[in-house]
């Protein structure tokens, strides 16, 4: 019969086995060991036609994204969104098993279609099953500069990633991603992830959202992942998905706010998960001449696409 760990227990057994775990290049992209052991499973994983993904680089808003998608699916029902934590909700295809919670692919041998799942892989390494079998996705970005704000706090409080390393060496890290012997950021190249979605977006049918615009108006882009689930939501309940779905509802949220993760996992001591949620964060973190240096670097890896990323918005 199965051992039922109690849950400290089970962080206690954990213990040992969660680290900082090395990243190993698996087809051009740097992923944590545990991905990499892992992924003969993780790419041959077939979803069910209904099965829905939701796909972005690491701090761009995925929890947030998340938490939308279920209340859209649950009518906006708080309760039953409170019903187990966010990635037990949605599980994350390609995560390790961080004791209390499974890894990705055995929440989702338990769950029945329809599934919603979470990734951070490029859409490069994305199951073929997904095409396939025509999954919808969706994908949300954030701009770089935020976006590299968000990774380099989680990653000093996510211990089972690299560390980042000091703030000035931690920028040339995020605009290198990875090059062919020095695997630098987990997950690879910012700039790759979100030309490589976008440059699909419209052939592969995928819903490309901003973490910009759902700042400025969340309830226009919550709108617009319901039309594209086509779920006949109410203008009232899309008004207090909104509103559960605020920052600050979030952050109080145990079952929205990683709460649930244990401490040798994420140590939100050093920094909690959910930061600051602002659009232009980035400017306490960038002096004048590392911003100099960033922007002209993305002019140049950003110069064959016309993603509409904004910086600010106000
Ligand atoms: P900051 O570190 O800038 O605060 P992810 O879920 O992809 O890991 O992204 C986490 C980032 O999204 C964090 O950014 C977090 O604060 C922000 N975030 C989470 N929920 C949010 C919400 N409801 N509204 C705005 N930002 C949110």
């Amino acid at each position: 019969m199965e051992e039922v760990l109690s849950y400290e227990e089970a962080v206690k057994r954990a213990g040992d086995s969660i680290y900082r775990f090395p990243l190993i290049d698996v087809q051009g992209v740097p992923l944590m060991s545990t991905v990499a052991d892992n992924w003969k499973s993780i790419s041959e994983f077939c979803p069910d036609p209904s099965d829905l993904l939701i796909s972005t680089y690491p701090k761009v808003g995925t929890t947030w994204t998340q938490e939308i998608v279920d209340l859209l699916l649950h009518n906006g029902d708080a309760e039953v969104c409170k019903r187990a934590p966010i990635a037990v909700r949605i599980p994350f295809l390609e995560k390790f098993s961080a004791p209390p919670i499974p890894s990705g692919l055995d929440l989702l041998r338990q769950m029945k279609p329809q599934r919603v799942i979470k990734t951070h892989l490029p859409i490069e390494l994305v199951p073929k099953g997904f095409w396939e079998n025509k999954c919808k996705v969706i994908y949300t970005a954030r701009n770089a500069k935020d976006n590299l704000v968000s990774y380099f706090h989680f990653e000093r409080m996510n211990l089972t990633q690299p560390e980042p390393g000091p703030w000035d060496g931690y920028i040339h890290k995020f605009m290198k991603g990875e090059c062919e012997k020095k695997r630098l950021v987990c997950w690879g190249s910012w700039y790759d992830h979100v030309k490589g979605y976008w440059k699909e977006c419209k052939e592969k049918n995928i819903l490309y959202l901003l973490y910009e615009d759902m700042k400025e108006n969340p309830v226009r882009e919550i709108k617009r992942i319901m039309h594209y689930l086509d779920l006949p939501v109410s203008e009232d309940i899309i008004e207090r998905i909104a509103q559960l779905t605020s920052f600050q509802v979030m952050k109080d949220n145990p079952m929205a706010n990683y709460s649930f993760m244990p401490k040798p996992v994420f140590d939100q001591s050093i920094s909690p998960f959910m930061r600051k949620g602002e659009v232009g964060d980035w400017v306490n973190h960038f002096t004048p001449a590392q911003s100099k240096m960033f922007d002209e670097d993305y002019a140049i890896q950003m110069k064959d696409t016309n993603i509409p990323f904004r910086f600010s918005i106000h």
